[in-house]
């Protein structure tokens, strides 16, 4: 979950030459609490201003897209709000600390803001956006009187967001896309399920021009009925789809196991490894036909999928933008709901296709809901099954996290 904390006076200034507006020792002791333990993530003015560098006890993460110098440890370096939101994603809680441009963007990503609003007014030149009454809701407030150490009346207080409309998060989703995609069109894998049809939907109301590419292995789509479902969609919303056959190609890339030494290999890796050829070949169809068209590749895993690393590395996992990255997979279905996808994708199993018959659900033996009730409340209920999310959250860090780069330092050959 990503809050926010700030100090703001009465006409949301919060701070003047790269500097916080007042001393209040209470309010810093507040911070102090609030955020140890946690990451926190800031502009790179912001990190400048720190009078102690980097902030102790809490994991630094600095988005700038200019900095070019040494880091302190402790601190992590990111080009952009997207990549520092990624490196908290395990997180329970992570605090957004400023300052004024970081503030305006991350607002809408924030689900609780913890706000100390000092009873007075100063000259400014950087403030907080506005705290919009139907987008946020006061908790709690604890009012607090001036005393010898703090000049002005001061309160914390803290909101939480509104309970998102359905309509609002698409609204915000295909400005998103729109800004993402920047006039180009989109390419996406359509397996029949929820995810790829909400992305597509999601894509055509954003006005961008979406081709579908459905990649049966052989009769799969068929057998399956994934075939029939997808034809739903696209003949419901009028789509431009296509079809190439895999299995060629699979059956190509499958290296006999006769040919090569497979004693240290347990017959689940090989099973997984095979199967996992065919999302790759999709990846490389999606990826030539979008080049050719100069397309992007738009990507369908949500937020449960990533979090747990139910994706193939470099296949369905790899994409040029993904509009449902960050959500729920119970989100994902009251967005279904909402763009009227047919209901007998909404109604069927999750299946990654990966061999005929498999289900997600099945495969992994932790439903979504378990997945959701993990990311939004930090357990299941369940401690047996919390720890067998936390295995795989384990487990899956080779592919949520960035590719390891040697970084030499002061040798040129
Ligand atoms: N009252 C409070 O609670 C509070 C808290 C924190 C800060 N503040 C105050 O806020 C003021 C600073 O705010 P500010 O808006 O000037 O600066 P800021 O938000 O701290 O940092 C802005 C910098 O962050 C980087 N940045 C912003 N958006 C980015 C993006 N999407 N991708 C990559 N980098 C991005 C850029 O760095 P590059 O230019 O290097 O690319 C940009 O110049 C100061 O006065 C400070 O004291 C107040």
């Amino acid at each position: 979950m990503i809050s926010i904390i700030a100090a703001i006076d009465q006409n949301n200034a919060i701070g003047l030459n790269n500097r916080l507006l007042c001393h209040l020792p209470n309010d810093l002791k507040n911070f102090k609490q609030i955020t140890s333990g946690h990451s926190v993530i800031m502009g790179r003015c912001t990190y400048e201003s720190l009078p102690v560098k980097p902030l102790p006890n809490r994991n630094n993460i600095i988005v700038s897209k200019s900095f070019t110098g040494n880091l302190p440890a402790g601190c992590n370096l990111t080009r952009s709000i997207e990549e520092a939101v990624e490196l908290c994603n395990n997180e329970k809680e992570c605090f957004v600390i400023g300052g004024a441009q970081i503030y305006r963007q991350m607002l809408p990503l924030a689900q609780k803001l913890y706000i100390t609003r000092v009873q007075d007014s100063f000259q400014a030149d950087a403030w907080f956006p506005e705290i919009n009454d139907s987008e946020w809701q006061l908790q709690s407030i604890v009012h607090n009187k001036p005393d010898d150490k703090h000049a002005c009346a001061y309160s914390f207080e803290v909101y939480t967001r509104v309970e998102n409309s359905v309509a609002n998060l698409i609204d915000q989703i295909t400005a998103w896309i729109i800004e993402k995609t920047q006039g180009k069109g989109v390419v996406i894998g359509m397996s029949g399920g929820i995810d790829c049809s909400v992305v597509a939907c999601l894509c055509r109301l954003a006005n961008v021009d979406v081709h579908l590419v459905m990649m049966p292995y052989g009769d799969d789509m068929r057998n399956t009925k994934s075939l029939n479902h997808a034809m739903e969609l696209i003949e419901k919303f009028n789509f431009v789809y296509h079809i190439f056959d895999i299995k060629p190609a699979v059956d190509a890339l499958t290296i006999p196991l006769e040919s090569i030494d497979c004693s240290k290999k347990s017959s689940t890796n090989i099973k997984l490894a095979h199967a996992n050829i065919r999302p790759r070949v999709r990846m490389s169809y999606l990826y030539q036909f979008a080049q050719i068209n100069s397309r992007l590749v738009a990507g369908t895993g949500n937020l449960a999928e990533r979090t747990v690393g139910y994706f193939t590395k470099w296949g369905d996992g790899a994409c040029d933008l993904n509009p449902i990255a960050m959500l729920t997979k119970k989100e994902v279905y009251a967005l279904a709901q909402f763009l009227e996808i047919p209901d007998s994708i909404i109604n069927k199993k999750p299946s990654a296709g990966l061999w005929e018959g498999q289900t997600d659900e099945e495969e992994l033996g932790i439903t979504y809901e378990q997945i959701d009730s993990y990311i939004t409340n930090g357990t299941t209920g369940t401690p047996e099954t919390d720890s067998m999310i936390e295995n795989r959250i384990k487990m899956a860090e080779h592919k949520n996290n960035k590719i390891p780069y040697f970084l030499k330092k002061n040798c040129n050959c």
